[in-house]
């Protein structure tokens, strides 16, 4: 008997609520709060006083003074946000200002590689086919320029991009199917070649880019073998019958926003993860910290693959998969030149659910410095700094098997620390000690990052999203991208809204620019919101032209823009004022805001990058109609995520 499974789609958003912080870490505004709670500002009892007072002392004294550890003066100014600002919408459809231009390329099933097996509308292709095709909902993704002498280098690359997760309505004639309460295998297989990277040479043509046939065209999926690499290789709690002695493992999944190292490879981030395993038995500190479920998979595939049932069995570790879940919250680099090179997870960047990570500037003969947000409710933003130091021509992967990660605290007073996360550090150590929890390793604190961060007293944020490094200041921007589950009694300073609906932009600046400070400071970008519960870069409330919420993707461009886009979700998403998601343009120094961008009913805006002329932007289009009600991009029977290239009308700089 063939049954249909209730036609309940998971979101993502299911799991970015998933708030798994037990530490009782202090929200240390909470003193602060109530010595401001009286002068509270705006309505519906935020604590909003608390941000009034960083835009002003934060925002003039980080811009102004130009010592040591501050940004110097601000950038000359070009002509700022010449565009005109697409007005908020529910057209089912992409917006773009109207100098501007756009064209559909690299949808959810376009063949890439293999056989290239056609696509086949109404989710008739096989799982050997999506192993050949681009993947489902598409997020972050790069640019690597194929020839170096311009003005070519601009006109072919490698475009990479991650493929978060899938909509099984979307993706099958009917939805996901079970025989027995066992899902089918081929749609299974199917649903795993959904999810990873798509590595795919593109050409562009006068206007239009069209996809080579390169070898080098590849699908990464949540098969793909992998090694494990930096502290935690080899540990005792990644042992599988897969991999006996924990040094390999296979696929990457729930890859959401990304990075790319200063050597010229990608960096996929395995956000929730969680959900894919199910345990249903004692599970350790290092699944339940994270949410893997005691009751089923989130589509079932440990009906079909052992590997993703965690449930200890009577043999040891070696014997089933009870570590499988521990091979998954890693960063992982690709190598996109090279189509033959094995993916590697590096331990030494913490295992959370990592939304992205951003480089600071690299400076040859210091230490690298990268930046990470953990994208769920009250959870944490971190920092590595590596061991060695960055030659340019002669760093590779190595140099982020070997480092120091850190946690923030945000003081109320716009100051900051980096926390140690090393069992050897003194301080770490005695924290450790005095919350009574055990370490046998560093790699076991890699294992439970979270609880180290916990433990060293991080500070709980309005779930991290991604992170920009502001390339005319060096200051590092992150977006927190809303927090339902902060009460009014948990705000502080950097997290100043309980609940918060809407979410902001946190930034800071590292008192020492050479890469291994452990100070900083900080304030408050924005707040997003209605124009009656905001705060833009200005200072004033944000207005028709640059009212959102739910900041996530974000990313600067070496003019110094700032692009934000949005993921909104439910009845902010539906009803709310703020339309359809979309992607917005900030420019810091300006103080300046305005919508570039809307995307089409139910999606979500999310993934961007440039060729390096600057003349072709590429945006992401995640999860259309993921609510019913599109079939963007249009005539055909199921939706398809895809990636949008926008130009200017004039073949100008795109932004300015
Ligand atoms: Fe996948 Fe946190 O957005
Ligand atoms: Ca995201
Ligand atoms: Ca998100």
């Amino acid at each position: 008997m063939t049954e249909q499974d209730a036609p309940v789609p998971y979101s993502e958003h299911d799991f970015d609520h998933e708030d798994s912080n037990r530490s009782g870490n202090p929200h240390f505004g909470e003193v602060l709060h109530a010595r401001l709670a009286r002068r509270q500002l705006l309505k519906g009892g935020l604590g909003l006083a608390v941000t009034a007072g960083l835009f002003a002392t934060g925002a003039a004294a980080l811009a102004a003074d130009g010592k040591p550890g501050r940004p110097g003066p601000r950038p000359p100014r070009g002509r700022p946000l010449g565009f005109t600002a697409v007005p908020a919408s529910r057209i089912d459809d992409v917006l773009v200002p109207p100098e501007y231009d756009f064209s559909v390329i690299l949808p959810w099933g376009e063949p890439i590689c293999g056989d290239y097996p056609a696509y086949l509308d109404g989710g008739l292709n096989s799982g050997a086919d999506q192993e050949q095709q681009v993947g489902m909902h598409h997020d972050g993704m790069h640019f690597f320029p194929l020839t170096q002498a311009p003005p070519h280098k601009s006109g072919l690359g490698l475009l990479v991009m991650n493929h978060e997760y899938i909509d099984q309505a979307a993706m099958h004639p009917a939805g996901p199917v079970s025989v027995g309460g066992v899902r089918d295998a081929d749609q299974v297989r199917k649903e795993i070649a959904g999810h990873g990277v798509s590595v795919v040479e593109i050409r562009r043509r006068v206007d239009d880019w069209s996809i080579v046939g390169s070898r080098r065209n590849r699908r990464v999926t949540g098969a793909t073998p992998m090694e494990i690499a930096g502290p935690a290789r080899g540990h005792a709690k990644l042992r599988t019958a897969y991999s006996p002695d924990g040094t390999r493992t296979r696929g990457t999944l729930n890859n959401c926003a990304n990075g790319h190292t200063p050597w010229n490879t990608y960096l996929t981030c395995e956000e929730n993860w969680a959900g894919y395993f199910v345990n249903r038995g004692q599970r350790p500190r290092e699944h339940a910290r994270y949410g893997v479920s005691a009751t089923t998979g989130r589509y079932g595939w440990e009906t079909v693959e052992a590997r993703f049932d965690a449930t200890a069995t009577a043999g040891d570790a070696t014997q089933d998969y009870r570590n499988e879940p521990n091979h998954f919250g890693w960063i992982v680099e690709i190598d996109p030149f090279d189509p033959d090179s094995t993916p590697v997870k590096h331990t030494a960047l913490g295992r959370f659910a990592h939304e992205g990570l951003v480089f600071a500037q690299p400076q040859p003969g210091r230490p690298l410095v990268a930046y990470m947000g953990d994208d769920a409710q009250g959870e944490y933003i971190y920092k590595f700094v590596s061991r060695d130091r960055y030659t340019p021509g002669r760093a590779a992967g190595a140099l982020l098997d070997h480092g120091t990660l850190y946690a923030a605290r945000f003081r109320d007073d716009g100051s900051g620390e980096w926390l140690a996360l090393d069992i050897d550090d003194p301080a770490f150590a005695q924290a450790a000690a005095r919350a009574g929890v055990r370490f046998d390793d560093q790699g076991d604190v890699l294992i439970n990052t979270r609880l180290a961060a916990d433990v060293a007293g991080a500070t709980p944020m309005d779930r991290p999203e991604w992170g920009a490094v502001d390339p005319n200041t060096g200051q590092v921007y992150f977006t927190l991208t809303n927090n339902a589950a902060r009460a009014a009694d948990e705000v502080d300073a950097a997290n100043p809204r309980g609940p918060n609906p809407y979410g902001h932009i946190i930034r800071f600046l590292e008192r020492d620019a050479r890469g291994g400070a452990t100070a900083f400071d900080w304030d408050l970008f924005l707040l997003s919101g209605a124009e009656d519960d905001s705060r833009g870069p200005d200072g004033d409330p944000l207005t028709a032209d640059s009212i959102h919420a739910s900041p996530d993707g974000l990313w600067f461009d070496h003019n110094g823009l700032l692009w934000i886009q949005t993921d909104m979700s439910g009845s902010q998403l539906g009803s709310g004022p703020f339309g359809n998601n979309q992607m917005l343009v900030a420019d810091p120094a300006a103080g300046a805001i305005k919508r570039f961008l809307v995307g089409p009913s139910g999606c979500e805006v999310t993934g961007i990058t440039a060729t390096p002329d600057h003349r072709t932007l590429f945006v992401n289009i995640q999860h259309p109609g993921e609510s019913g009600g599109s079939a963007w991009p249009g005539g055909m029977l199921k939706p398809r995520s895809a990636t949008v290239a926008v130009t200017r009308r004039d073949g100008g700089i795109v932004g300015t």
